[in-house]
This record gives C-alpha cells, structure tokens and sequence, in this order.
C-alpha cells in the first residue's frame, strides 16, 4: 500500500438513483480515514445530497455535465452557476458517454470545461481512447489532443483548478479494467503532456471497472491519483469496501 498519496474517490451515479439510495448513502457511506470522496448524482438529486447532516460533512457533491453558456435559451440544459448555487464544488466534463451518445466534440467540452471555472466548480475532465484506437497504436496521440484542446482554451493557469480522469472507453462498464501497467503508462503520457505547459501538479484519477477487488493494486501505482467510479459506487457498502481497500 502506498503511504504518502491520499486518494479522491469520485462517485458517478450516471442515470441511475433515486431519494431512497441518497438516503441509503446517508446512512452507511462512512467518513474515509484520509482522503475525499466526492459523489455525482443525477443533478435532480444534488442539493438533497449537498445539505445532508451527515454527508455534507464529508463529501463534496457535483454534477455529471454542465453546459457551456451561463444562461440563455438553451432548453434542458444546467448551468455551472446554477450547479455551485445548489451546493454543487464539481463538474465532470467530457465523460466518454457525452463524447459518443451526445456527439460532443473537444471544443464544446472545452468550453464546458471554461464555465465551470468561471463558476468556481472544479471541473473532472475525462480522457481515454476507444478500443479501435488503442488496437491502432492512437492512445497517446487521443489523449493529447483531448487534454490540450482543452488546455488551449482555458489555458494552463486555469486548468491547474482541474482534475484530470483517464477512462480508457473499452473498459468502462464492461468489468474489463485496464492493467495497473496499462493505466500508470497512460497516466506518466498524461503528466507529461500537462508538463509541456508548466509542471504544477493536477490529480489524475483513473476510471473503468474499478471495484474492490482491483483498486489496491491500481492504488499502488505510483501516477495514480484516485478513481472515477460508475456502476461499483451504487452500492454504499461497496463505496465504503473500495475506500478501505485503499486507506487503512
Ligand atoms: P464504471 O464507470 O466504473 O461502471 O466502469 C466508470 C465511469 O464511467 O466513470
């Protein structure tokens, strides 16, 4: 086990949950013995986590997709100033289902990635190549050109509020995680794409199929900051097992 690097554990509810699991975390998520947890529920469900007696003492609570603009006509969408009102600290921007279900592009989740500073939340910008382009040899090449269009628009000094979650697309939901070999190797390009600009230190978590089971020894690699979690953070027992695993 590692002993000097303290973890942030980010929970990705995706469309799932609803008022009884949010009363289910209340009751059994269990305050880490170092590290942060932050969780993402479905946005209707934010504010219920964010003044939650216990929770709020604990965890940060923010949102899975912001929108761009700071408000106008643009139906359905949430802004990140409505986000940090609600008790919102987080947004995650990017997440490879965004990136394929909602067709978004780089600059759109660039200037995503921009609002939420703007508003004071920090955003999780994802990264991670799908399985044609890592069997392609394209995995470096993806993730660089997903970090430094975001950089270019919002520029270092900014993105240095930011989290980085590297999500190799193969293995999110599909129990399959990368290799511990496999993510540091992604993560020690990701460092040093950021160091091209300047070398202040950002998180990098690493997200897909994180469980119990295999988050210690992704724990101990050295590049590794933390996880994104998505189906395994449903379950609060579960959560309060991985956060174990990797803070006793
Ligand atoms: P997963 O999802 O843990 O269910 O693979 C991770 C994510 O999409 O953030």
């Amino acid at each position: 086990m590692n002993q000097i690097k303290t973890p942030l554990i980010v929970a990705n509810w995706k469309m799932n949950g609803n008022q009884l699991l949010c009363r289910q975390f209340s009751e059994t998520l269990e305050c880490p013995a170092n590290g942060e947890v932050w969780i993402a529920p479905p946005s209707l469900y934010l504010e219920t986590l964010a003044v939650d007696k216990k929770l709020r003492n604990f965890v940060r609570v923010g949102v899975q997709n912001v929108y761009g603009k700071s408000s106008g006509a643009y139906t359905g969408e949430v802004a990140a100033t409505m986000v940090r009102e609600s008790g919102g600290t987080f947004a995650i921007v990017g997440h490879s289902e965004r990136r394929t279900q909602f067709n978004e592009s780089d600059s759109f989740i660039a200037q995503k990635f921009y609002a939420s500073i703007e508003a004071d939340l920090i955003p999780i910008l994802c990264v991670g190549e799908s399985l044609e382009e890592r069997e392609a040899g394209l995995t470096y090449a993806v993730v660089e050109q997903q970090l430094t269009e975001v950089i270019d628009t919002s520029g270092i000094k900014y993105f240095h509020k930011s989290v980085v979650a590297y999500e190799p697309v193969w293995a999110i939901g599909t129990g399959k995680a990368a290799s511990p070999v496999n993510a540091e190797e992604v993560h020690v390009h990701i460092r040093q794409v950021i160091a091209k600009y300047d070398d202040q230190f950002i998180p990098i978590l690493y997200g897909g199929s994180v469980n119990e089971n295999n988050v210690g020894e992704l724990w101990e690699q050295h590049n590794i900051d933390g996880f994104l979690i998505g189906g395994a953070s449903l379950n609060p027992h579960t959560l309060n097992s991985i956060i174990g695993e990797i803070t006793r």
